[in-house]
């Protein structure tokens, strides 16, 4: 019975095998063989398991090594990712190499496009643009040889210090569910397996080897889990990464509730689930527990790690001989190799595995990358200076004739992320002395796209005189200021995995090569106490503190913004492109105001007491004045939303509409959001988001907007039935600019309870 539970299908696939070797599974008489991808591949992949050996099988369940770090193999000619599994050429079954790719290919060398970061596509709200985007690395994937990619992340900022913030979609479920399985549809419509990752409450890289995340059920259901859940049941990615961490004492890689429970029993995930690099700590409770394939495997006699990490498989040998010893049974095995193979063959990669030795459409990239950066940069203020009436921002290049550019390595280029969510850059890093590793694997040295903002903002500024000073000297840079009719200072936060940023605040004399050698908070400070108007332009993956906001006129949010980041910076801080995005991520004002004052280097519990009450819903419930809310972003033109009404349908489904018009002179884009207000009583933040939309309208133009907000979105998980409870009662739904919108329209509709 409980074998049944766990392996739902295993029995039924087995017959169909059997029955497939004599004519069409599931017609009975060849005739009319069934059509349905799903179904097609699940047979197919029954058929191939039935004709295995144990050897063939246990091959296919875990990789052979890490190719970029030339660990374990050997590997196919080309082959240089983080992972390979080697196919079974008897049957026909190809290779599989991975490689990671959370914001383009993570492959020195062949010119993969460094695409913004994740977090700024969250920025973007458009679900179309995160669809492309997993397309636009599939190909280049494929190009590459690389059959799977590794990018994906989806964990939650519940933390934003979280060295791998930039690498997420930021703190709110459906935003990044939403977001996460657009760009997996997206990979996988260029027959690439998708992944997400890391599964799950992965939420700090802080020991993140043994930490233990400590959280309630209804939480996790209705926080992390949910981000998740939206990825999965919406793109069915082929491919779920488990974490590193504990969750509720037990290693998320053997943790039945999370991967068999709630992944595949509840979900009906029929993909894989893979180990993250060395988070597999078991054979037998790993197996029985749900995890399908480790990764990397085994080594061979390259067997040991890289500094910090041990390699130990435990599904090659010791997967053998437990399944020879009846503790994992044939079943199981089976049910893993069945995982594999009838993903590879869904997706595409078995019937037309790529090659390496591709080239990639470089100009095709780079204009995407572009498009990218212009849709996700966040402007933050637009003040005017004092005894005008316009906003500093956008600049125009005709009439200025002075402008002071100042640090954050300006003239030569723009930062990136670290570690494996990071891309190679194509030409050399573009600052001396930070040598560019073989691999971003590990962190190490930060990259900076040479995409110079100076050289983009020159161009854009013809009649101006244009002058750089690089930040180390502050009163240099604040007296050329004082001189300019706009001073322009870069600041940078470099983040990256493996590590925690101590504070959001913008590093302070930090002397290494990866951020600054000096006081950015102080540089800004003194620029803005002499200039006649001061643009801040920040590149990072977390939130920013701003001690100095009220002495600034402006502020744009790059976030880490790609290798045509330069121009992208340029053509909004010049209004050729209006700018759009929205934060997905709360900026507080002060470390001290997260719900976790401090990450603890020595606590191994990391304990999400705040509970339900993460990201804004922290603020909201706290009552806390963040420094710039979840969902806030300007733009050079006005909207204004009216006219709300909401209806029902019997099942709680809820559409809410309402009118947007562009008020002001220009083009524009606007992401208007709904957040809905549960009864009282339930123990739930002040609200919540469910739906938005994304409009594009003319000066004058007006849109009405209407947002389907399922019934699942406005429930609570019920942790005495384990389901979804839609409670009965008065919902409030709110339509608004931001999370924090003070002219935001409200209604209300009744629900009854199920
Ligand atoms: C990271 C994963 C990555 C893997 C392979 C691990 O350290 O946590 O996100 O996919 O390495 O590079």
């Amino acid at each position: 019975m409980k074998k049944r539970l766990l392996f739902p299908g295993v029995a039924t696939a087995a017959a169909c095998a059997v029955a497939l070797m004599i004519a069409a599974c599931g017609s009975g008489d060849g005739v009319n063989a069934p059509t349905d991808p799903d179904t097609v591949a699940d047979q197919r992949a029954a058929a191939l398991v039935a004709q295995m050996t144990t050897d063939e099988k246990v091959q296919l369940v875990h990789g052979t090594g890490f190719p970029v770090f030339s660990l374990g193999g050997p590997f196919p000619p080309g082959v240089d990712g983080a992972g390979y599994i080697p196919g079974v050429p008897r049957l026909g079954i190809p290779g599989l190499a991975m490689a990671d790719s959370a914001g383009g290919v993570n492959i020195a060398n062949f010119g993969a496009t460094a695409l913004p970061a994740p977090v700024a596509l969250a920025a973007s709200w458009d679900p179309q643009l995160a669809n492309a985007y997993g397309a636009r690395i599939a190909t280049e994937l494929r190009a590459l040889g690389y059959g799977e990619g590794l990018g994906g992340g989806v964990n939650l900022a519940r933390e934003p210090r979280d060295g791998r913030t930039f690498e997420y979609m930021g703190e709110d479920p459906v935003l990044a569910g939403t977001m996460s399985a657009a760009r997996t549809t997206g990979t996988q419509s260029q027959k690439v397996i998708a992944t997400i990752k890391h599964y799950a409450m992965n939420d700090q890289e802080t020991n993140r080897f043994t930490s233990n995340s400590v959280v309630d059920e209804r939480t996790m259901r209705e926080t992390e889990l949910l981000a998740f859940e939206i990825g999965v049941t919406q793109a069915q990615p082929g491919n779920v990464m488990c974490s590193f961490n504990q969750v509720n004492g037990i290693f998320a890689c053997e943790n039945p509730y999370l991967l068999t429970t709630v992944l595949k029993n509840e979900w009906g995930f029929k993909g894989v689930v893979q180990s993250d690099w060395a988070a597999n700590h078991s054979t037998v409770a790993a197996a029985l527990a749900g995890l399908d394939e480790e990764e990397p495997g085994d080594l061979g006699s390259a067997a040991g790690g890289l500094p910090g990490i041990t390699f130990t498989s435990y599904f090659s040998s010791a997967l053998k001989a437990a399944v020879t010893a009846g503790s994992v049974p044939m079943a199981r095995l089976n049910d893993m190799v069945q995982r594999k193979l009838r993903t590879m063959i869904r997706y595409g990669v078995f019937d037309s595995p790529p090659t390496s030795g591709g080239t990639i459409d470089q100009a095709a990239g780079n204009a995407f990358a572009l498009q990218v950066a212009q849709q996700s940069a966040v402007l933050l203020k637009n003040a005017a200076p004092t005894g005008a009436q316009q906003p500093v921002l956008p600049l125009s290049g005709a009439s200025l004739s002075s402008i002071v550019v100042i640090g954050g390595h300006a003239d030569t280029g723009v930062l990136s992320g670290a570690g494996s969510g990071g891309t190679p850059a194509i030409n050399g890093n573009a600052v001396s002395g930070c040598q560019q590793p073989a691999s971003l694997i590990f962190g190490g040295c930060a990259t900076w796209y040479k995409s110079s903002p100076l050289a983009a903002i020159k161009a854009q500024a013809a009649n101006a005189s244009v002058t750089y000073f690089d930040g180390t000297d502050a009163n240099a840079a604040a007296s050329a200021a004082a001189q300019a009719d706009v001073a322009i200072v870069f600041a940078t936060q470099s983040e990256g995995e493996g590590f925690d940023l101590p504070s959001l605040s913008l590093p302070n004399n930090v002397v290494d090569p990866y951020n600054q050698s000096y006081d950015q908070n102080a540089l800004i400070t003194a620029v803005a106490a002499k200039a006649k108007r001061v643009v801040v332009v920040l590149e990072n993956g977390s939130p920013v503190l701003m001690p100095w906001l009220g002495n600034v006129n402006a502020v744009l949010e790059s976030w880490y913004p790609g290798v045509q980041g330069g121009q992208a910076i340029a053509d909004l801080l010049f209004g050729n492109v209006n700018p759009s995005g929205k934060l997905p991520i709360t900026f507080p004002q002060q470390d001290a105001d997260l719900p976790q004052p401090a990450i603890s280097a020595t606590n191994l519990t990391v304990n999400y007491s705040e509970g339900l009450m993460m990201g804004y819903r922290w603020y909201d419930a706290k009552q806390i004045q963040p420094l710039f809310p979840f969902g806030f972003g300007l733009s050079y033109t006005t909207f204004a939303y009216s006219g709300i009404s909401a209806s029902t349908d019997g099942a709680g489904d809820v559409t809410v509409t309402f009118s947007v018009q562009n008020t002001g002179t220009r083009a524009g884009a606007e992401t208007a959001q709904v957040y809905a207000t549960l009864p009282a009583g339930l123990g739930e933040p002040p609200k919540r988001l469910v739906g938005w939309q994304k409009v594009t309208l003319q000066p004058g133009q007006s849109h009405q907007v209407s947002v389907s907000v399922p019934a699942k979105l406005l429930s609570t998980w019920d942790v005495m039935k384990h389901a979804w409870k839609l409670n009965g009662g008065a919902y409030q739904l709110i339509a608004g600019a931001s999370s924090r919108d003070t002219n935001a329209l409200t209604t209300s509709v009744t629900l009854a309870g199920h």
